[in-house]
């Protein structure tokens, strides 16, 4: 082959390097040329035949093509592959200044009750406590009896308790009308030191604008050696101010009677905290537990001590968020959730604020 043969040679593969519009046709060529059976191999093959006079010349011209046709082939794919990266950055450009679109997540609504539950839990999990959870159906002994609340108590009067039926064999069971056997379940399967908060339904035959016959309760619950009155009224006072979010809520404990907690103490914050100075706003009842309590649950009351508290959750949501009537809550209606529900995105923190 002739030197012109191969310039000519070279610059057809040139041309057809330059003309390849993507990278399947530019690998055609590569192949055509440098592949196995490729004009420029079968030509290398040649190298070896030729008289040993001009057999140099012949293989520096064939290699100075076969150069020129693998750099040619090299720019090109590169070119080829920043045009495809600039294609395909120009079709998927997102503009991050649009308003995020959530979807079916922006139509759902948290319920009042459930945000209010993981602002609650987020403020006492800072403090240190877990969650525990106990059944809806309940034993009479874990209910009242162990929280000493023995049969005939007039206690018991007082909860308007819903029975199931009863056979007349085994516990005598009932729907919870607090979360405090919670306590109970707890002290009778850990050891102190004990810190847990226990959200749930409770049930109660009545109903009015306040109240329903399923509500909410979350209990606290603190066991160990050296816990005392101070430590519970530091807890309360931190959980309100976080919880409704100010520097400062004046609390009131009144003396009370739970047969539970000695002594007893009913809870009071000064409105002011939800912009209403100037009434008292009952938000919990709480105490020292009792010993006969944590006797009953198998450990010893010499040795351990504690306090306990219990609050309405739906009570607390409404007080926070300005909702009227206790039963609009469980009435499922949409208008309602729009109006009092919270988007999904909008998570408790302690950071951010418990209404995020
Ligand atoms: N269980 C009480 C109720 O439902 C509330 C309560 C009061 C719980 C005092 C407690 C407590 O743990 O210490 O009315």
């Amino acid at each position: 082959m002739s030197t012109s043969d191969l310039g000519q040679l070279e610059s057809q593969l040139l041309k057809d390097i330059a003309a390849a519009t993507d990278l399947a046709a530019l690998d055609g060529v590569r192949v055509g040329a440098l592949g196995k059976s490729g004009s420029v191999s079968g030509l290398m093959a040649q190298i070896g035949k030729q008289p040993p006079e001009s057999r140099k010349a012949f293989g520096a011209a064939i290699n100075a093509v076969k150069s020129a046709v693998q750099a040619a082939l090299d720019e090109r794919k590169a070119s080829l592959e920043a045009a495809a990266v600039d294609a395909r950055l120009a079709s998927e450009r997102a503009d991050v200044t649009l308003p995020v679109r959530l979807g079916p997540l922006g139509e759902g609504r948290i319920h009042p009750v459930s945000q209010v539950f993981d602002e609650v839990a987020e403020i006492f999990a800072d403090m240190g406590f877990s969650v525990a959870e106990g059944p809806d159906i309940e034993t009479d002994d874990l209910n009242f009896t162990r929280l000493n609340i023995p049969p005939e108590h007039p206690a018991r009067q007082e909860h308007d308790t819903f029975y199931l039926n009863h056979s007349g064999e085994g516990a005598r069971m009932l729907l919870r009308t607090h979360t405090s056997p919670v306590q109970i379940r707890t002290m009778m399967s850990q050891k102190p030191p004990i810190r847990i908060i226990a959200p749930g339904r409770v049930y109660r035959c009545d109903s009015d604008q306040t109240h329903t016959p399923m509500f909410h309760q979350i209990e606290g619950l603190v066991i160990d050696e050296t816990t005392h009155m101070g430590h519970l009224k530091w807890v309360l006072e931190e959980f309100a101010k976080a919880f409704f979010e100010v520097d400062d809520v004046k609390m009131r404990f009144r003396a009370s009677h739970f047969p539970f907690t000695e002594p007893s103490m009913e809870v009071d914050i000064d409105a002011a905290a939800i912009g209403k100075p100037g009434r008292w706003l009952e938000i919990l009842g709480s105490g020292m537990v009792h010993p006969n309590v944590i006797r009953n649950c198998g450990l010893d009351p010499e040795r351990y001590q504690g306090f306990a508290f219990g609050m309405g959750l739906d009570r607390i949501a409404m007080l926070k968020y300005g909702i009227p009537d206790l039963r609009d809550m469980f009435a499922a209606d949409l208008r309602w959730m729009r109006h009092y529900g919270f988007n999904a995105l909008d998570l408790p923190t302690i950071s951010g604020g418990a209404a995020g």
